[in-house]
């Protein structure tokens, strides 16, 4: 069995133990891992259910196919001209990693000729699942739930795009799509929540497909939440709109050639997929962590952050808190971007009505952002639901936060806790490579601010050194 197929208990465990060993064989400058928590008690058939579900998500296509291992194997043809030149020397499994590298894949821990992110079938046959937002690496090892912060649908489907008008192979609906939504201006963000709009306005609640005159909406780029605290979470996305259950899962499968019966057949496999990302946790963090500073750190966080992200350790609480947005003061557009008579639709649709008795209904006109669940922070880097700061020390130091960045490696910043950056005034007018320019994240752009949460702004310098340190054994 493999190890991310297995679920909770493993996750606690194995997974994190797994990880923590090959992060410290890949001498990331950590030491040892001081942090342990007692695994939690699983039922089998949870188990076996969540295992199901990650084979549903890697093995079976619920989209039509994007493109084949043709076009994906001739990519490298359009790149600009000093990496073609080295993929033409290149053996085809280092031209394999160049592409992955270049779109944000990574290898599949069972088959790594295979990508996390897409189901490639026995034709060759290559289709986008769940895991191309959610399941990317955490600072260069494949980690299932964390959020991809590399991928790059937007590059990836202009070059794919391209390769198909040169081998003469037809346009699939994402190629032609894309034409006239964006899929994603920085790398490791999408513009998914409109992607979810454009479907939905195509469907009346009860998933009959419709005609609809064309809508406008408001694109805006977000980075994936991390599936491990989906169990902690009783309603998800970053206002906390949507109540849980397997149906809102099935949003993403909207595409006009999977009529209502398909969804209805589904149901199981996306019961599955429910108890996948119920069973991930968090990785802990494998390097050195200052026990006595944590602490102090510790007592800070429950002064001036716990009310709102709630306590850790033994007997975790979380309050799932909403905070209106002129308070939080964080980029308002996502929020905006839905309207209240949008969210009402989804409140009456299929989507909405998977559990009837349970408590939670949508709530069709949140006015801010939810506080999320702090556990396993330091490996989902970039920060705030638009993935505009760097690093957890950014977070807490709002005047010091970067006004154009781009990751320059996969190396985990130890020091600011999060990814590697170099900063830069503008974004480089003259960079003519695509993949590179999507890099950047510029946080002058629509949808993109880094401002807001200041709450940290009223602590002392060493009062945020301390809660850093505690930061990083949640
Ligand atoms: C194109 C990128 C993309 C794909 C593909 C995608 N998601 Fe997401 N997902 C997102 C983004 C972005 C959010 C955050 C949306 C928000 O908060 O408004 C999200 C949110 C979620 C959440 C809520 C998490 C939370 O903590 O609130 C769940 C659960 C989820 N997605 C499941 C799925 C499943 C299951 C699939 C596949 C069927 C999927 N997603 C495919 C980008 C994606
Ligand atoms: C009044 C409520 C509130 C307080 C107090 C608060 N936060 Fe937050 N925090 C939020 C909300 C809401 C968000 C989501 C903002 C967004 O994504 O736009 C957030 C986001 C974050 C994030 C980013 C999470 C992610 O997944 O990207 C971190 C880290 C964080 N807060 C840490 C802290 C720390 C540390 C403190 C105390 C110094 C603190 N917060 C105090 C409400 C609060």
């Amino acid at each position: 069995m493999n190890l991310l197929m297995r679920s909770k208990i493993c996750c606690l465990c194995s997974i994190c133990i797994a990880y923590a060993s090959i992060f410290i064989a890949n001498a990331l400058t950590f030491a040892e891992t001081a942090i342990t928590s007692a695994p939690s008690k699983v039922e089998k058939s949870d188990s076996e259910s969540a295992q199901r579900g990650y084979r549903v998500l890697t093995e079976k296509a619920v989209l039509s196919s994007d493109f084949t291992q043709e076009v994906f194997d001739n990519l490298w043809q359009c790149w600009p001209e000093s990496l073609r030149l080295k993929a033409e020397a290149a053996s085809a499994k280092q031209r394999r990693e160049m592409a992955f590298a270049r779109y944000g894949l990574t290898p599949r821990p069972e088959t790594p000729e295979k990508p996390l992110q897409y189901v490639v079938d026995d034709n060759g046959n290559w289709t986008m699942n769940c895991f191309s937002c959610h399941g990317g690496s955490v600072y260069g090892m494949p980690f299932p739930g964390a959020p991809n912060n590399r991928f790059a649908l937007q590059t990836l489907t202009e070059e794919i795009r391209k390769t198909k008008f040169k081998l003469g192979k037809p346009l699939s609906r994402m190629d032609v799509g894309s034409l006239v939504i964006p899929l994603g201006t920085t790398n490791g963000t999408t513009n998914a929540v409109v992607f979810g709009m454009g479907l939905m306005s195509q469907r009346d609640e009860d998933l009959n497909i419709v005609t609809a005159a064309p809508q406008k909406f408001m694109h805006h780029d977000m980075d994936a939440p991390a599936w491990w605290n989906f169990h902690k979470k009783p309603s998800i996305y970053i206002d906390g709109f949507a109540q849980k259950g397997h149906r809102g899962l099935m949003q993403f499968m909207m595409i006009p050639e999977n009529g209502r019966d398909f969804f209805l057949n589904h149901e199981e496999d996306f019961r599955d997929v429910y108890a996948y990302i119920s069973s991930l946790r968090p990785p802990q963090y494998p390097g050195k962590i200052d026990a006595m500073m944590a602490e102090q750190g510790r007592v800070v966080f429950e002064q001036t952050c716990a009310e709102c992200h709630g306590t850790y350790g033994s007997t975790p609480t979380y309050p799932n808190r909403r905070i209106a947005i002129n308070d939080i003061g964080t980029d308002p557009v996502r929020l905006n971007a839905l309207e209240v008579e949008g969210r009402k639709k989804y409140a009456r649709s299929w989507f909405a009505h998977a559990n009837e008795d349970e408590e939670q209904t949508t709530v069709v006109d949140p006015d801010g952002y939810v506080a999320p669940a702090l556990d396993g922070i330091w490996a989902s880097a970039p920060y705030f639901h638009n993935g505009s700061v760097p690093t957890l020390w950014h977070l807490l130091n709002p005047s010091k936060r970067p006004t154009v960045w781009r990751p320059v490696s996969e190396a985990f910043d130890n020091e600011k806790v999060g990814l590697t950056t170099e900063v830069k005034l503008k974004v480089p007018f003259d960079e003519l490579d695509a993949a590179v320019r999507r890099s950047y994240f510029d946080t002058t752009r629509f949808g993109k601010s880094n401002i807001g949460h200041d709450y940290p702004a009223e602590l002392a310098d060493a009062e945020r050194r301390a809660v850093l340190e505690y930061l990083k054994t949640l």
